[in-house]
């Protein structure tokens, strides 16, 4: 899928004295049923996470604390994201290579996801996910 179809989906926000609040329903703001919802934490300076894509999986990403980038690769195109604050996230979309980097001290990465876990989904290999969108011979 192109890069296009990548977006960064602003949340709703309810600000209150008493602190803001933000929420997620999937077919709703996320273009998507949430079926498993994991994180991202205790990540030390200088590790990048991810570089892999998924088949089928279609995800949203959120900074709930602290700061990161998430790259997106369609295998033509690439692009950079700057993820600060809890009010929005990234749609990453089936068949996009990523991975994420630029981790500050305490950042938190929650991920939805549109399925449970399963290794078959995942395409680990650089080479193989350029041959699968046809880049490479
Ligand atoms: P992985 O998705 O490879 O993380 P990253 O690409 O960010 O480095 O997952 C790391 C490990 O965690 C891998 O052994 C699979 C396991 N895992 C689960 O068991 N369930 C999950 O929902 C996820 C996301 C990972």
């Amino acid at each position: 899928m192109p890069l296009e179809d990548c977006k960064v989906l602003d949340l709703p926000k309810i600000e209150d004295a008493r602190g803001n609040l933000t929420f997620v329903e999937g077919m709703n703001h996320i273009p998507f049923d949430i079926k498993r919802v994991y994180y991202l934490y205790d990540v030390p300076g200088g590790s990048d996470r991810g570089a892999h894509a998924h088949k089928d999986l279609h995800q949203f990403m959120i900074a709930m604390s602290g700061s990161f980038d998430v790259v997106l690769d369609d295998g033509y195109n690439k692009k950079r994201f700057h993820l600060n604050r809890s009010y929005f996230g990234i749609y990453i979309c089936p068949m996009m290579w990523r991975y994420l980097d630029n981790f500050s001290s305490g950042a938190v990465c929650m991920v939805m996801a549109s399925a449970p876990y399963d290794e078959s989904d995942y395409i680990r290999d650089y080479g193989d996910f350029r041959q699968a969108v046809g880049v490479a011979p």
